[in-house]
């Protein structure tokens, strides 16, 4: 039977996440699922043939779902499910608006996924990540451990990106970390962030390493406002394609996600993005690193905002 993934929703991160995957050709079967008849199963269509090309044996397989459950059959005894159902932003919108509509889609797909993959890890992308998260493992009722969200990578890859740019280096000897929420309460950690192994601070003024955290904290709105129909999926799909590889491989990196915080930090009961240790059963440990007191103040009111927006979720 072999290594299984499956992508829900076969949108630009979706489909984008599906052939990453199955190029790495670490799996033997990338399962590509969608509610629009026939989407999937067309791009399975065009992803299998370009294997020969690229040279990656992973086969891709299309079906198409209901709601309700139809479907779903393709996606059983999955390993590893990475969720990207639910609506994108439009331009102007932030992650919270789509908190409503997203949170009955999530749910629906998430009960479909624990009926036919029980045993399965989840990553889930859907935006507001943080929520969206916590009600996947609400509404799956799996273990804390193997429900996370994809937020840190994708945060800390365009921070790294933007400080690359900056100093004109190379992005391989940048090393930068984002924590907290993906959305306005993110907290990027200066203390972390080097270049050759030497501190930001020395190489940027404070203020124009304010100015990179605010475009990154502002990334994702940034692709929206120059898309204007549909939000950024190259750097989020190589992010959340990366946390399934980790988890198959059961590879023990430590990578920055959104886990489920059990008294680390001083910080208890909710989704927040920290680092954590990625193996084969999903967050094997939150791995806490020192902080700087101003870090850490901000990590904590990340967690109280989310845990304002979490209580929330539990009606939706
Ligand atoms: C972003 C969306 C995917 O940050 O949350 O681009």
């Amino acid at each position: 039977m072999g290594r299984k993934v499956t992508v829900v929703g076969a949108g630009f991160y979706g489909s984008t996440t599906a052939l990453r995957l199955a190029e790495y050709d670490v799996f033997d079967t990338v399962v590509l699922t969608d509610i629009l008849e026939g989407k999937p199963e067309g791009l399975a269509l065009d992803m299998n043939q370009s294997r020969s090309i690229e040279g990656f044996e992973t086969k891709i397989i299309g079906a198409t779902t209901t709601p309700e459950g139809a479907g779903y059959e393709a996606t059983a005894d999955s390993d590893v499910v990475v969720i990207t159902a639910g609506l994108p932003r439009k331009p102007g919108m932030s992650r919270m608006d789509l908190l409503g509509v997203n949170a009955g889609i999530v749910r629906g797909v998430a009960e479909n996924i624990a009926e036919h993959s029980p045993n399965a890890v989840i990553i889930v992308v859907s935006n507001p990540l943080d929520e969206m998260t916590s009600l996947t493992q609400i509404a799956t009722g799996f273990p804390k451990n193997r429900v996370m969200g994809q937020a840190g990578m994708l945060d800390t890859a365009r921070f790294t990106n933007f400080v690359a740019e900056k100093l004109a280096v190379k992005v391989g000897v940048v090393k930068t970390l984002t924590l907290g929420s993906h959305g306005e309460t993110m907290v990027p950690v200066p203390s972390r962030c080097t270049v050759n192994g030497r501190a930001l601070s020395e190489l940027l003024s404070q203020s124009q390493i304010d100015d990179l955290v605010d475009r990154t904290r502002n990334g994702g709105a940034e692709v929206v406002a120059l898309l204007k129909t549909g939000s950024a999926y190259y750097a989020p799909s190589a992010a959340a394609a990366r946390m399934a590889k980790a988890v198959i491989e059961g590879s023990g990196e430590v990578m920055p996600v959104c886990a489920w915080v059990d008294g680390e930090y001083e910080i208890s009961g909710v989704y927040l993005g920290v680092e954590a240790k990625i193996g084969r059963n999903g967050v094997e440990k939150v791995v806490e690193s020192a902080l700087t007191p101003s870090e850490l103040a901000a990590l904590k009111a990340a967690a109280e905002a989310v845990r304002a927006k979490q209580a929330d979720i539990q009606r939706l």
